[in-house]
């Protein structure tokens, strides 16, 4: 305290002066100063606005691909914009936070699983002083799905191509027309910020929109939607055709006697594998072990355990082994990362060694296939063979891919207008493995191998589908963005840091293709990895 108050007493005045930025001249926060809002295609309904005052939110408070930050007395307005698309029927609604401290920038927020916009992650950038938008997508603010059919077996394309594109693009323009009014200028520099859906709805800006942002920060990117949704109900459907129903502790068990094998050949045992691709673990050699479950009754690693962890670990082929244009349908997590996402199990005990099981498929691809290929809200994926999942894989990407895949490699005019794309991807990721990241990048750098000035992509060893785990988080991935697009210094590694466990690590990641490579020291620090 004594020190705090000796330092501002020399350098109080100045330091107020560059840390207080004065509150920018702004119109009153009212629907009327946004009544001349526009939007080619669209006809505003209604504009509601409220002053948010004093705002805090704790730490634990959602902030999207950064570290947990405190928002503390956040002075903004928000403006929630609802129109219609003339003759589509469809009502949605833009939330802007428009900060009182402006630093003349914008943030586009994205969604995830079926939400188009995360509306609790507004207050963060508006915080650090961006404008900050998000949209509903015209549906309701949900991880599930209620909205998909008009009526049984006919989907709402409408609806469905507002979440994919469409709303993210208006809420672009929205937020920039807003931003024009209240400060009497329009942002300097905007940007995107998204994670899985969120990440899938960055490639599209890129790819479809690539005018509206200067960078975008796409993590852990659902593209190839088409086929990448299906692929994550593999393990699923060897369940039912095999019969085999096997409770998530043993599956728990099986990865973690895989990561205690492979954990060390990086050079540190630090409970994940530092490159999964190289774990050359098969679980059929651990058949008939002893494991423990926290959740039930110990037991002893199954033959049919194994079946289905093989199952969740492999790339998808077709029944008759077909690939499309030499690429797997889709891929499997990698070994090592959590399976309940996609090897989940429902089971009538946690606790008893007589449990039954049933195959308990994720609800965002279970729900693509009952509303968008089935078009049957009673669709029972029980009964789900083997051949009809190749005939939902092919339906899928008939009717979906240029709606929902997202995998268009030609970036040619994001690159032309000056954008970038930065990605980083979790290597032990339970939903989406990171290869399915590569796989775009690959795609994009035979289209164009000056892929580096506009794209790049990061690995990060031990992170999860969008949240640090026992991982390195990169946290500061979006101040990277801004100088990259800003003082055009482009990030060679990200820094990284782990988050919330009981010792800090960091680390630099490496730009793909090179990987981390421990060369020995302390394991705690960047310094004693290199990227080869
Ligand atoms: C708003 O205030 C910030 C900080 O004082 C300043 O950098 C920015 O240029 C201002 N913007 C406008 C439009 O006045
Ligand atoms: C704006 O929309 C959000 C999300 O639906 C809602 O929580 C908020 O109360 C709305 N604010 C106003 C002023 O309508
Ligand atoms: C803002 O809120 C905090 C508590 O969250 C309170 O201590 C402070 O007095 C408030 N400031 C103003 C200007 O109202
Ligand atoms: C438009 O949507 C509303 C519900 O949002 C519905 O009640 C109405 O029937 C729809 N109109 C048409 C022409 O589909
Ligand atoms: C399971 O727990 C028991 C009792 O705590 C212990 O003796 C045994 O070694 C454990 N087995 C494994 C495989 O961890
Ligand atoms: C086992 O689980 C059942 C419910 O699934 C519960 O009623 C019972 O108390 C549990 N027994 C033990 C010993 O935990």
């Amino acid at each position: 305290m004594k020190g705090l108050s000796f330092i501002s007493a020399f350098f109080g005045p100045a330091l107020l002066k560059s840390q207080a930025n004065a509150v920018n001249v702004t119109r009153p926060c009212t629907a009327s100063t946004f009544s001349d809002v526009s939007l080619r295609g669209g006809e505003i309904l209604q504009v509601s606005t409220a002053v948010i005052s004093n705002y805090s939110a704790p730490l634990t408070a959602q902030s999207l691909n950064q570290y947990p930050e405190a928002v503390v007395g956040l002075n903004a307005c928000e403006a929630n914009i609802t129109y219609t698309h003339p003759g589509q029927n469809d009502t949605i609604t833009a939330s802007i936070w428009l900060p009182l401290k402006w630093n003349d920038r914008m943030m586009g927020i994205g969604g995830g699983g079926w939400m188009t916009g995360y509306y609790f992650a507004l207050p963060w950038p508006a915080a650090k002083g961006y404008v900050a938008v998000m949209t509903d997508g015209g549906h309701v603010l949900s991880e599930s799905n209620n909205w998909g059919l008009k009526s049984p077996g006919n989907v709402d394309w409408v609806l469905l191509n507002d979440f994919a594109s469409i709303a993210v693009d208006d809420a672009a323009t929205l937020a920039k027309a807003a931003t024009k009014t209240f400060y009497g200028e329009s942002p300097k520099f905007a940007y995107f910020n998204g994670c899985s859906t969120g990440g899938r709805q960055g490639y599209m800006l890129a790819q479809r929109y690539p005018q509206q942002y200067d960078g975008i920060l796409a993590t852990a990117p659902g593209i190839n939607w088409d086929r990448m949704i299906l692929g994550l109900l593999h393990p699923q459907v060897v369940m039912n055709e095999k019969k085999i129903y096997v409770p998530l502790c043993e599956i728990d068990a099986f990865s973690a006697v895989a990561v205690a094998a492979c954990d060390g050949d990086d050079g540190v045992k630090d409970g994940f594998i530092l490159e999964p691709s190289t774990c050359k673990f098969d679980p059929t050699t651990v058949i008939g072990q002893a494991y423990n479950c926290s959740t039930g009754p110990s037991g002893r690693l199954t033959a049919e355990g194994a079946t289905i962890v093989t199952a969740a670990w492999s790339s998808v082929k077709t029944v008759d082994g077909d690939l499309i244009s030499g690429r797997p349908l889709s891929y499997g997590p990698s070994i090592g990362a959590p399976l309940l996402g996609v090897a989940n199990t429902a089971c009538t005990s946690t606790n008893s060694s007589s449990t039954t099981c049933t195959a308990a498929p994720l609800g965002v691809s279970l729900e693509w296939i009952k509303y968008y290929l089935a078009k049957d809200e009673a669709f029972d994926f029980s009964t789900l063979t083997r051949r009809q999942y190749d005939t939902l894989y092919r339906q899928s990407i008939n009717q979906y891919s240029s709606v929902m895949g997202t995998s268009d490699p030609d970036l040619t005019d994001f690159k032309q207008g000056g954008g970038k794309l930065l990605t980083w991807h979790g290597l032990n990721d339970q939903l989406l493995n990171p290869k399915n990241t590569i796989e775009y990048w690959e795609r994009v750098k035979e289209q164009d191998p000056e892929i580096d000035d506009y794209y790049r992509l990061f690995e990060a060893p031990g992170t999860l589908h969008c949240s640090p785990g026992n991982g390195w988080f990169p946290g500061d991935a979006m101040d990277s963005l801004v100088q990259w697009v800003e003082e055009k210094i482009a990030p060679e590694q990200l820094r990284a840091k782990t988050v919330g466990l009981e010792k800090e690590r960091t680390v630099d990641l490496c730009k793909w293709p090179a990987k981390l490579k421990f060369v020995g020291g302390d394991a705690d620090f960047a310094e004693s990895y290199t990227c080869v």
